[in-house]
């Protein structure tokens, strides 16, 4: 299962951003020799110099190099990336360097969402489909071994036009509901997508496969997530319906990137695109069955923290 010399050297790049935290945090976690690629800081960014101090502080070696150089004198194995949205296209230049290196056995790109191959957003999420597509392919014709994470939306609410979720609270006013609120989707916590994410780097059956992240117990629809909340919570609150046309208009505004936000909510919630499809052997591989032993949070657990939150946040501003 796992190849031999598990615990490669591994470069993350883009290790300060939402989800790049979970990857760097578990890579750390699993005893990987951790290399994070920096930008040089922008300034001011009081939060990235804190993430970037505790991620030092637990071992993380921080690199500012040329990334050819960075490759072949720390002999990595594994590059993850956790670039952007808006820089997607900045990973053809990695996919040449990781060529010219020639030390990489396994290239992880940004993707941590969708299957981007089957799944099928209006404008603009579509734009930033074709580019994911784009690197997919490049990767392909270089012939560089991969693995696609699919782990499908971060548990939180998912506001349609909020990138991050999982950073803010649920609703404590009113739930929008996309359309009849029945549609499911996986709702994965952030920590788990890295840990499942690391899981993946050194094991033989992952590469050159798509991994999805499909855990039963955290299949909800956004019904089922309002009630949970509020139960956790202990309160009622209202729902209003958020119809398609609805988020068909936000997306068309082309507002980004809440219009990309808006163009994948339709695509969840309205088209069901992390369900309306199979499993396919031998491309496509469920992390459930590569890993039966290793639980996933739950959803309840994950909304009991933001519980938690919202009673400090309650009580602090009173
Ligand atoms: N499943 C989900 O629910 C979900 C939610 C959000 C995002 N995603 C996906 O996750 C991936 C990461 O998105 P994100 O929102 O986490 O990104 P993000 O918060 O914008 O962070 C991007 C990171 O990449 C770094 N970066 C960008 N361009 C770089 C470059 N050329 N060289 C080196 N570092 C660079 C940034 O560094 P600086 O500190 O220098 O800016 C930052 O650390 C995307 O593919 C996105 O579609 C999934």
């Amino acid at each position: 299962m796992v190849s031999e010399g598990a615990n490669s050297n591994t470069l993350i790049i883009g290790s300060t951003g939402f989800i790049g935290r979970f990857i760097a945090e578990a890579s750390l976690d699993s005893g990987h020799p951790t290399y994070l690629l920096m930008r040089p800081a922008s300034p001011g960014l009081s939060k990235t110099t804190h993430t970037i101090d505790s991620l030092q502080d637990r071992g993380a070696i921080i690199l500012n190099d040329f990334l050819e150089k960075v490759l072949k004198e720390h002999k990595i194995e594994v590059v993850i990336s956790v670039v952007g949205g808006e820089r997607i296209l900045d990973q053809l230049i990695l996919l040449e360097a990781i060529k010219s290196a020639g030390t990489v056995k396994r290239f992880l790109p940004s993707e941590f969402g969708h299957d981007i191959d089957k799944a099928d957003p209006v404008e603009p999420g579509l734009s930033m489909y074709n580019e994911k597509r784009r690197v997919r392919r490049a990767i392909e014709a270089a012939g560089i071994p991969y693995t696609y994470i699919c782990c499908n939306s971060i548990a939180g609410w998912p506001y349609h036009d909020n990138i991050h979720p999982a950073d803010v609270l649920p609703p404590l006013d009113r739930f929008h509901i996309y359309g009849d609120g029945t549609v499911k989707a996986y709702f994965v916590a952030g920590s788990d997508i890295g840990k499942f994410t690391i899981k993946t780097i050194d094991d033989v059956r992952t590469i050159n496969k798509s991994v999805h992240f499909r855990p039963p117990s955290n299949l909800f629809s956004i019904n089922q997530l309002a009630s949970l909340w509020e139960q956790c919570i202990g309160r009622k609150l209202p729902r209003v319906t958020i119809s398609e046309d609805d988020l068909l208009a936000a997306a068309e505004e082309m507002r980004i990137p809440q219009s990309i936000v808006a163009s994948f909510t339709h695509d969840i919630f309205i088209k069901g695109c992390q369900v309306n499809y199979e499993i396919e052997k031998p491309n496509d591989i469920e992390v459930c069955s590569l890993y039966p032993d290793t639980p996933f949070l739950t959803v309840d657990e994950c909304f009991q923290e933001f519980a938690k939150r919202a009673a400090v946040d309650v009580s602090k501003s009173k």
